[in-house]
């Protein structure tokens, strides 16, 4: 199983950005953490981040031709705005988790749109870093892999 951890903007300030939503750990921390837990797995991941729309959308074309079996996706703010990505989700059809790190259900109304999750096999949010690993374990049992040990 092949993986891609996607995450959009301003997550690489992860440990630096409104710490008491997003926590004291980094981007690098948060890579290490995702890192090990789909290790447990048995699935290979990659990693990318982008502050750019389109850049991400080139990330989720390229994972349908590196033949990745699931997107775990944060798209951060651009889940809020973007129907390029929604489009792109749809376009490669690879089963994608929406995660985010804090509950975007008891936050501003305009964090209550996603465009993105129409096109997603699953949301998860509020989790902190553990909800990218429970993406994994949810897209493992979804392609038929070792079943999740934490799900929500
Ligand atoms: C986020 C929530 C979004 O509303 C916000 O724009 C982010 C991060 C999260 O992980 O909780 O940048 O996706």
């Amino acid at each position: 199983m092949k993986f891609l951890v996607l995450n959009g903007p301003n997550i690489n300030m992860l440990g630096i950005r409104e710490p008491a939503i997003y926590g004291k750990d980094t981007y690098e921390d948060l890579q290490d953490y995702v890192r090990k837990g789909c290790g447990k797995l048995g699935a290979e991941v990659s990693f990318y981040q982008s502050n750019h729309e389109g850049d991400l959308v080139d990330a989720i074309q390229q994972a349908y031709f590196d033949k990745a079996d699931g997107i775990i996706f944060n798209p951060a703010a651009y889940t809020h705005t973007s129907v390029a990505i929604l489009d792109a989700v749809k376009a490669v059809g690879i089963p994608t988790v929406e995660v985010h790190i804090s509950d975007v259900s008891k936050r501003e109304d305009f964090r209550q749109v996603s465009y993105v999750r129409s096109a997603c096999v699953k949301t998860i949010a509020g989790h902190g870093f553990a909800g990218y690993v429970m993406a994994a374990e949810y897209l493992a049992d979804l392609l038929g892999g070792v079943t999740g040990l934490t799900q929500p």
